[in-house]
């Protein structure tokens, strides 16, 4: 099973174009063996950590996870035969939560958010409990573990390259910062003009703003993770949860694609980067694919509860497209901030 991982394919969209010339491409990460873009970083996670003696069969690993990386240790933990304890919470789609105790995985769920409405930090506080209660207890840390980048910089990465002869621009979601930055270090070099533009959910506080709580899973945090390395980024797209929500049901219709929330942001990003930039080749990253949140994102009933009637979505590509042309939060340029506090810092130090 862990042989299937990567490989996986690269679709072009025909009809949700802002431009007819544009050329706009999606990569189906929902294409790897549970599911997800996940599947790399655990797999290199935990085979670095077996080669430099950190883990081995008598551990158990422990991970806070909304979703992908559970399924993806879930499927780990199988086939090489892991204890596998997945700390998670109640945004936790219900079918990831049976993909992963289907596949032998414990679970254990936490109920109450922090003070700040994210359930992320009371899932990191429990992974910290159970480390210390259980010394056989080993956690991956994929926040801050550098094989969480490096499975993209050294795999993604050359599947893209090989695939485009040019691309002016990726767009990709961001929660560890994992495959954002592994891809933009590796493909900046095979493509130097590449613009690489990173997506957030509106609410997270990935980027440094406040947090507030929203509905997207699988994108943004409530703090700033090791991962994201700000130098490779050059610009940031905080897309809402109803501009993902509304790709994700507009692309499913009039596409045939079924994203995942995540993978509507990229999308959403993607468009409205190539409605600036006409006819440029762009290249969206999709997580997971839509079959995670059939009972949720992709549910009338579901996102009525939530306080997201289908109502308040477009219906249409028209619509979407005229939602793209005016993001409700406009993108900014990232790189030149990063330049200047980086030039601030080292003259304070010196
Ligand atoms: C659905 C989905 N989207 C986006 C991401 C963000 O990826 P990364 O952690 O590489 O930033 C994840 C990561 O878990 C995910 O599961």
């Amino acid at each position: 099973m862990l042989e299937t991982l990567g490989e996986t394919p690269i679709v072009r969209l025909r009809k949700l174009l802002p431009q007819p010339q544009d050329r706009i491409y999606v990569k189906l990460e929902g294409a790897n063996p549970s599911g997800s873009i996940k599947d790399r970083a655990a797999l290199r996670m935990v085979e670095e950590a077996e080669r430099h003696g950190r883990l081995s069969s008598e551990h158990t690993i422990v991970e806070s996870t909304s979703g992908n990386l559970g399924k993806a240790l879930a499927l780990i933990g199988s086939v090489k035969g892991y204890r596998v304890i997945l700390v998670v919470d109640p945004k936790t789609p219900k079918s990831v939560l049976s993909y992963a105790s289907s596949l032998g995985a414990e679970l254990d769920m936490v109920d109450r958010p922090d003070a700040n409405g994210s359930y992320q930090t009371a899932r990191i506080r429990r992974v910290e409990e159970l480390l210390r209660k259980n010394p056989q207890a080993r956690s991956l840390n994929q926040y801050n573990n550098p094989d969480n980048p490096m499975a993209h910089a050294l795999q993604t990465a050359p599947e893209i390259a090989k695939d485009f002869d040019e691309l002016s621009a990726l767009v990709a979601a961001v929660s560890t910062g994992g495959h954002l930055s592994g891809l933009s270090s590796a493909l900046k070099e095979h493509f130097p003009s590449l613009h690489v533009r990173a997506v957030d959910a509106v609410g997270s506080a990935t980027f440094g703003h406040p947090f507030t709580p929203y509905k997207m899973r699988g994108i943004g945090l409530s703090w700033q993770p090791g991962n994201l390395h700000h130098a490779v980024i050059d610009s940031l797209h905080s897309v809402a949860d109803t501009e993902a929500l509304s790709t994700c049901r507009v692309f499913a219709r009039e596409e045939g694609l079924l994203l995942g929330e995540s993978g509507g942001a990229a999308v959403f990003a993607a468009l409205a980067y190539a409605a600036s930039h006409p006819g440029r080749t762009v290249l969206a990253i999709a997580p997971d694919a839509g079959s995670n949140y059939l009972y949720e994102s992709y549910d009338d009933g579901w996102l009525t509860e939530q306080g997201v009637p289908p109502e308040s979505l477009c219906r249409s590509a028209e619509e979407l497209l005229n939602c793209v042309r005016a993001p409700q939060h406009p993108p900014t340029p990232l790189l030149d901030d990063t330049r200047r506090m980086t030039r601030l810092a080292e003259g304070e130090m010196a």
